[in-house]
């Protein structure tokens, strides 16, 4: 088999790759390990930053986040009862867009699936090839040995996949920071809490109040690392959450059961560089931030904007400077959503056993940010979205 672009991963960074390439007549294949249902099982982020919503309507699949998303014009952070809304508009910037990640990834299927573009779900052991020469990629598939040849790969395949490592150890430099706690989530069909995102800060850790739509919302409490969502039972966790929101905001919260459970860890990480000959890293396999600051998506987004571009400009006018800029350009703007994302998690997590001098530096960090204008615009560019 022979193919253009060989996409390792259908997460949303491989379909979202695939879509905009085959809108332009290049050829992709999606090698996907896990089952379609399994993929679109995963409950994850649901901001979505205005050049990412650009992106999946130049890419044609931005109907139902059209109909459906809603827009977010600022943000409620809070410490200790103390409430500061971050007002987008005032500060220069437009909206965000509240569309779970989950959809995003549903939406981009059905147009593979209507574009007809081919995606092996089930690849096994895929492994890449010759990447500084012919590049190739083999897998198995039901006891089968598959290869396909290709003129790229794209290396989708997030954090636990294999791209990454098919840069050599000597070349690869990895960069991590893992946090001592973990975020345990919830989806509810109760109404969300305010009508914007409420971040909170307490003395009993961080909570955070999202939502998915006007009837469905998506709640987190700050947790030991090692909590498992048995160790968290609905009554528990709404009573949590309850005491770590101001009072007036805690009155209005309303319970029910849950349907979806989840912990996930917090980390940050950086994989440079992101390129390696004719192999290009894109989102989470390159990359991963604390979810604080909603910019996971968003981040694989801007690599696929960097990459689409360059493939374009390689197939259309032979032009290959967008390909051997992509990896500086790429984590120019990582950095700066890694930066962005550790900030936010410092200053709205309580850390175990924390000295009381960095302490009184998060209050201080919290008040800087309520007394200076300055401070809120810097915060409010970079969630809306910092420029591609
Ligand atoms: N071979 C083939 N596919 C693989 C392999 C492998 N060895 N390893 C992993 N995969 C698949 C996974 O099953 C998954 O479907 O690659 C896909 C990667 O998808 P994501 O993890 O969603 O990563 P990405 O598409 O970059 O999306 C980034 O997802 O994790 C969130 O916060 C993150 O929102 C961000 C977004
Ligand atoms: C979510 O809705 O799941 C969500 C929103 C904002 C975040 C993280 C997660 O910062």
């Amino acid at each position: 088999m022979r193919t253009q672009v060989a996409i390792v991963g259908g997460g949303p960074s491989g379909l979202l790759l695939g879509r905009l390439l085959a809108r332009r007549g290049v050829d992709t294949v999606v090698l996907e390990r896990r089952p379609r249902e399994h993929v679109l099982g995963r409950v994850r982020a649901g901001v979505l930053e205005r050049g990412l919503v650009a992106l999946l309507r130049e890419a044609g699949v931005a109907a139902r986040l059209d109909a459906e998303g809603m827009a977010h014009h600022g943000a409620i952070l809070t410490r200790d009862g103390e409430r500061l809304r971050i007002d987008f508009a005032a500060q220069g910037c437009g909206p965000v867009t509240v569309y779970g990640q989950t959809e995003v990834t549903r939406d981009l299927y059905a147009a593979r699936d209507a574009d007809g573009a081919p995606t092996v779900h089930g690849a096994e052991d895929v492994a890449i090839h010759d990447p500084q020469g012919e590049p190739s990629v083999t897998w198995r598939e039901g006891g089968a040995e598959r290869r396909l040849s290709c003129d790229f790969v794209a290396g989708c395949d997030g954090f636990h996949g294999i791209s990454r490592r098919a840069i050599p150890e000597g070349v690869r430099r990895e960069y991590e920071k893992t946090y001592p706690f973990g975020w345990m989530g919830i989806l509810a069909r109760t109404p969300p809490v305010a009508d914007e995102l409420v971040y909170a800060s307490s003395e009993r850790g961080f909570a955070l109040c999202s939502m998915r739509s006007h009837d469905v919302s998506r709640h987190y409490v700050q947790c030991p690392s090692s909590d498992a969502p048995e160790d968290w039972p609905d009554d528990r966790f709404w009573e949590e959450l309850r005491r770590r929101l101001p009072p007036d905001l805690a009155d209005g919260l309303v319970a029910g059961p849950s349907f979806e459970k989840s912990v996930a860890p917090l980390r940050s990480f950086v994989c440079e560089p992101m390129r390696w000959g004719r192999l290009f890293l894109c989102g989470d396999a390159a990359h991963i931030v604390p979810p604080t600051g909603a910019k996971g998506l968003n981040t694989a987004a801007s690599d696929v904007r960097y990459l689409f571009d360059a493939l374009r400009a390689h197939y259309e006018d032979g032009d290959d400077s967008g390909l051997d800029a992509y990896s500086e350009r790429a984590l120019a703007r990582v950095w700066k959503v890694e930066r962005f994302s550790w900030w936010m998690t410092r200053l709205l997590h309580r850390f175990p056993g924390e000295e009381p001098f960095d302490a009184r530096m998060q209050a201080a960090e919290f008040a800087h940010l309520r007394d200076d204008p300055a401070a809120q615009a810097s915060l409010a560019a970079a969630y809306v979205g910092l420029p591609y």
